[in-house]
């Protein structure tokens, strides 16, 4: 099929490359000439494991262009999915759609022939109504079908979450577009993806409640932790003997630092917006977000104790600054909290990521990006394990903790107590 991706960030790039290695023909639109002119050379601007030889092996075999001519784009395609961002608006907690309704207006002058619009971006409840009815001010409605199809893909997995979804969604009462669908996904369903049709509205909320969902699980798991922290429990065994249960489910019950990213805190506080304005309060989640938001304190006031409040002058390192493994992202990630907080108190930080440097510390006193593990540990009283890259995770503290007294926070419970504690090594973990 003839494919039309609108929009070239995570969602759009990502679907757009495994839909063309999927046999389809592709053509990945986005209006920043510089970004769409770098993706024809098959330089790739995210860091996504595997997506750069995807981008690179389509572009060779044609499946896969680039372009900022959306005119053309949408004339040759079938079906055109909106991918544009729908960040939190400023000074509010609704999703701002400026991008997605501008698109909706430039693909209505653009279309003459039968079109699947296809909204992969995460919108609210309503929004592919909002957009029928501004495609319908310039065009027929027998000329469009505005359909829900959200996307699951997690940071860092999200080639392997788009191949082998364990739902695929489909919001729309439309059998012409349901039938053509069905077909585009066809590969993956006959993999034994689960298949689930249903109305537009139903979709966009499956997406909200799914990710508010698992930013619970999550928050549940990390309140537990504190729990565990006071009457000496390990909440690695809570969350193996309660996730052996089916009906809870081993996955998302790592405790951690607060969780992050570009969609739990965005889409949490999004349905609570929609939940606010058809006046239904959600308070479970309005309680996970006020939890979340909590938690970076709660972390830096353990982190005052584990220094005795002796902050000034102290070395601290933090492996790892990204909001979670796998990725380069920097979005609402702990160590934005955390750093700050501890550069203002003068202490004096290092940092290393296997992705790099970050500019965004460059306006903080005393932190500095150290290009190595042992660059950075060499110096430290204190060590904050942040992310659990594989990077992490067989470190041999031993040989640093021979010219001093070091101590371990590690905010991802990669190690064991025991063995660090036998190292001479003061040990602290989440929950434990
Ligand atoms: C999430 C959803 O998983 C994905 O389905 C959706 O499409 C986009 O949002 P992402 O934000 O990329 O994906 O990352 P995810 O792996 O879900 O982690 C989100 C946050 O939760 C991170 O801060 C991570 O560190 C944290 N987390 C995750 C935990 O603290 N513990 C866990 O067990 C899992």
């Amino acid at each position: 099929m003839k494919l039309c991706m609108i929009g070239t960030g995570y969602v759009g790039l990502v679907s757009g490359v495994c839909f063309s290695d999927m046999g389809n023909n592709v053509i990945c639109v986005d209006k920043d000439e510089r970004k769409i002119n770098n993706l024809k050379k098959g330089i790739v601007p995210i860091y996504e494991p595997g997506l750069d030889e995807l981008v690179k092996k389509n572009l060779k075999n044609k499946r896969l262009s680039f372009s900022s001519d959306l005119n053309k784009s949408i004339k040759k395609s079938d079906i055109i999915f909106i991918c544009v961002g729908t960040p939190t608006k400023k000074n509010s907690s609704a999703a701002d759609l400026t991008y997605v309704f501008n698109v909706a207006k430039s693909i209505s002058r653009k279309i003459k022939k039968f079109k699947i619009i296809i909204t992969k971006s995460t919108v609210p409840v309503t929004t592919g109504d909002e957009i029928e009815k501004i495609i319908s001010k310039n065009l027929s409605k027998k000329l469009f079908e505005v359909v829900s199809n959200p996307e699951f893909l997690r940071e860092g997995e999200a080639i392997r979450d788009f191949m082998y979804p364990d739902r695929i969604v489909v919001g729309t009462k439309s059998n012409k577009a349901r039938n053509k669908i069905k077909n585009l996904y066809s590969p993956l369903i006959s993999k034994g993806s689960k298949y689930i049709e249903t109305s537009r509205r139903s979709a966009e909320l499956i997406k909200y409640a799914a990710n508010a969902f698992l930013a619970t699980k999550i928050t549940f798991i990390n309140e537990i932790s504190n729990l565990c922290e006071k009457i000496d429990v390990d909440v690695e065994d809570v969350s193996i003997g309660i996730g052996s249960d089916k009906r809870v489910g081993e996955r998302f019950l790592r405790a951690g630092p607060a969780y992050g990213g570009s969609c739990f805190p965005k889409d949490t506080k999004a349905i609570v917006s929609t939940s606010d304005k058809f006046k239904t309060n959600l308070s479970v989640i309005k309680s996970v977000i006020k939890s979340n938001e909590n938690r970076n304190s709660l972390l830096l006031s353990k982190i005052y104790s584990i220094l005795k409040n002796k902050i000034k002058n102290k070395k601290i390192t933090f492996l790892g600054v990204t909001f979670k493994a796998n990725t380069d992202d920097m979005r609402d990630s702990s160590s934005l909290k955390l750093i700050p907080a501890l550069s203002n108190k003068g202490a004096i930080i290092n940092y290393y990521d296997p992705t790099g440097y970050k500019r965004i510390f460059s306006k903080y006193k005393n932190v500095t990006y150290s290009s190595s593990i042992n660059e950075a540990i060499n110096k430290s009283d204190l060590i904050i394990i942040h992310t659990e890259w594989n990077d992490f995770k067989s470190i041999d503290f031993k040989k640093y903790s021979k010219s001093k007294k070091l101590i371990i926070y590690d905010l991802r419970n990669l190690y064991s107590r025991s063995k660090i504690n036998n190292m001479g090594i003061k040990y602290y973990g989440i929950g434990r």
